[in-house]
This record gives structure tokens, C-alpha cells and sequence, in this order.
């Protein structure tokens, strides 16, 4: 798993653009942000596909529509794409590279948040379909994940929360004095300082690199990964995957899993106070009905990662440390739902 932070992305991708065997993808709105830096790297050349923004385009249209674009244009077996974009772009892009001719490399610039710390790096690609996210997938890593951090100047603050979950889930799982750096400085990610990003980019890919390396397919430790993911996924499905983005689903996610692990007794109320205080400004909360819980449960019962019916959640069990548990009773769970006093 190859990746670079570097501070000269389009000096870096002229290496890249020389010849004529490549296809740049990128959506209309980074399109349109960077569009003198782009044009200037094409060079005149039409070597590139606008997407339209959205996780509603992720389907296997848009996909057929760019495998028509790389054989118009005799993109070989040996050529690349470009993936130039959030985890949106950054998942279609990786698919079409994992499937054409079956398979040419792809090179990853990731410019959203959740993208640079988490999609871009761990090799997983896929598109949704009939009402499944990510359901049609491969594994297919990029030739190389290129970050630069000042991408995210442009980004909306609400992009700022969502890829901000993921962050502060690395600290929760496998690093403690991160979470605390990330709680001491959230105002700053927020102001967008050049400084505290870098790091908290750095250090997140690095926490996601490690994890990967060692469980590349996703069989067993990657599936410490999942903190706060098992409530998230289950809230991203009832809403259509239109109330939350991915990240804002995992904070209230792992708001109640936290209280999930507190409630069993795994961690303590100071440590749940914690996490508790640095996650529940982040994201507008939702007061669920009884009835509303029980088909969020329906939901998580069908996740790929359960055990004979039983749902799987990866829970806090010290600082910095969590385990997989398929023991947690369905009272429990709604009851975690309460998480202010
Ligand atoms: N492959 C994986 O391992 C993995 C992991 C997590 C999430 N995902 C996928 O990632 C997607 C979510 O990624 P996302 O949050 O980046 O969403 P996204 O790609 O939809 O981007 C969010 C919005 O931000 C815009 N944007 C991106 N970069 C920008 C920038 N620098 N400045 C201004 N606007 C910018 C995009 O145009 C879009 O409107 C989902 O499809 C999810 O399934 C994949």
C-alpha cells in the first residue's frame, strides 16, 4: 500500500499525464473548483470524465458509461486512471479500473476528508445497487494514494464532521493520545489549519495502513474498523442514505455503541463521558420511536459481518482499544439509543 502526503498534487500528476494512455475521473463540482489546474494539466487533451456528484450516480450506469468513454478513447491494458475526487469518485473510479480489460492500475488523489483518511486507502471499490450500498465491489489497490491536504480548503463544513468521524474513531480503536489531540483541537479542523490537518491526515492513514496491511481482504482485524459502524450503517439504511453523510452516521453511531460499552460494563463512565462530550456537537442528532428502532435492528440483523444471527459490534474496551462482541441484547441496544442524561 503505496501513499504519499504531498504539497505539489498537479506538479506531481504531470508525471502521470504525459502520454496519451490515461483517463483523469473527477466530478462536476471538483471540476469546476479546479478547473484551471486541470485544464493546464490536460493540456488541451480530452483525456477526461466528469461524473455527476452524488451517492445517487454511484450505480452501475455511470459505470457503463465510463467503460464506453475509456474504449472511445483506446485506453490499453497497460493504461491508468486518474481518480481525482471524495470517496464517491474515488470508489467508481477504483471499480471501473478493477473491472476494465479486466483490470488496469488506477492512481488514488483523494480531496475530501473521509477520502483521504479512509476510502483512498484500503484497496475497496465498489457501487451500489437496487437500494444495497456497495454491494458490487472488488478489491483493487491503487498504484498510489496521493494527499494533499490543501483540497480540503474548498471542502463544506459538514464534509469537515463526516470525514472527522472516521479520524476520531482511529484514535478510539488503536490510539488514545490522537483522540485527545483531535478533542484539544477541534476548533482548528473546523478553521481549517494547515498544521493540525496535515497531522491528523498523516496520522489516520497511517493507523488505517497499518490495520490494512495486516488484514488486506478484510477477514478478521480490519474488522476493528467498524467501530460505531454497525448503529451508522443501520442509521445511513433508514434514512434512505439522505439524512446523514457516511461519517455524520458514524458519530451518532459511535455515540451509542460507546454507551453500548459503558452499559456493559467494558469502560467507564469518565472514559464514555469522554467520548461522549467530544462527539455530540458534531452532528444533528434524531430522537428514534420505538417502532423506528426495532426496523433499525431488522437493519443491522442483515449485516455481512454478524454471527448465527447474532449482530456484531465492535466496542470500546479501554483507551484506545476495542473488541468485537455478538452478545449484546436487543433491549440493551435501545437503550444505548438514550445517550444524553
Ligand atoms: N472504499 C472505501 O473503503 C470507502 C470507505 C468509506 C466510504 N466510502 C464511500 O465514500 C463515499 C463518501 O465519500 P465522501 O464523503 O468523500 O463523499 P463524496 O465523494 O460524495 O463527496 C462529498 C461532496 O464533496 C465534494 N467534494 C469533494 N472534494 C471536495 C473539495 N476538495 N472541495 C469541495 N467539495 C469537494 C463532492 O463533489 C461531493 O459533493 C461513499 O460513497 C462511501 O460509500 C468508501
Amino acid at each position: 500500500m503505496k501513499y504519499r502526503i504531498v504539497d505539489d498534487i498537479w506538479g506531481q500528476l504531470k508525471f502521470y499525464t504525459e502520454g496519451d494512455n490515461y483517463l483523469l475521473i473527477t466530478d462536476e463540482n471538483i471540476y469546476s473548483l479546479y478547473k484551471e489546474n486541470i485544464d493546464s494539466l490536460l493540456n488541451g487533451k480530452d483525456n477526461i470524465y466528469l461524473i455527476k456528484p452524488g451517492e445517487k450516480n454511484k450505480n452501475l450506469s455511470e459505470i457503463g458509461k465510463i467503460y464506453d468513454y475509456l474504449i472511445g478513447k483506446n485506453i490499453e491494458r497497460d493504461g491508468l486512471i486518474l481518480s481525482l475526487g471524495g470517496g464517491m469518485v474515488g470508489d467508481m473510479a477504483g471499480f471501473a479500473a478493477a473491472t476494465y480489460k479486466r483490470g488496469i492500475n488506477y492512481v488514488q488523489i483523494p480531496t475530501s476528508l473521509l477520502a483521504q483518511v479512509d476510502s483512498s486507502i484500503g484497496g475497496k471499490t465498489g457501487i451500489d445497487h437496487g437500494g444495497y450500498k456497495n454491494i458490487i465491489g472488488a478489491f483493487h489497490f491503487p498504484l498510489e494514494t496521493l494527499i494533499d491536504i490543501r483540497f480540503l480548503k474548498t471542502l463544506s463544513e459538514r464534509d469537515i464532521s463526516s470525514g472527522l468521524g472516521e479520524v476520531i474513531k482511529y484514535g478510539i480503536i488503536e490510539d488514545y493520545s490522537f483522540f485527545k489531540y483531535v478533542q484539544e483541537n477541534i476548533k482548528k479542523i473546523y478553521g481549517k489549519s494547515e498544521e493540525i490537518l496535515s497531522f491528523i491526515v498523516e496520522r489516520s492513514v497511517e493507523i488505517k495502513a497499518s490495520i490494512v496491511k495486516k488484514d488486506k481482504f478484510d477477514l478478521n482485524l480490519r474488522q476493528k474498523l467498524n467501530f460505531g459502524h454497525t448503529i451508522g450503517h443501520g442509521m445511513e439504511s433508514f434514512f434512505n442514505y439522505e439524512r446523514y453523510y457516511h461519517g455524520e452516521a458514524v458519530i451518532l453511531g459511535m455515540l451509542i455503541e460507546a454507551n453500548i460499552a459503558y452499559k456493559k460494563g467494558l469502560i467507564d463512565y469518565n472514559y464514555y463521558e469522554e467520548i461522549r462530550n467530544t462527539l455530540t456537537n458534531l452532528v444533528e442528532p434524531y430522537e428514534f420511536s420505538d417502532e423506528e428502532l426495532n426496523t433499525i435492528i431488522q437493519i443491522m440483523k442483515n449485516d455481512k459481518k454478524n454471527r448465527d444471527g447474532k449482530i456484531a459490534f465492535i466496542l470500546p474496551v479501554g483507551k484506545g482499544e476495542v473488541e468485537i462482541f455478538f452478545d449484546v441484547e436487543e433491549t440493551l441496544i435501545k437503550e444505548a439509543f438514550i445517550y444524553l442524561d
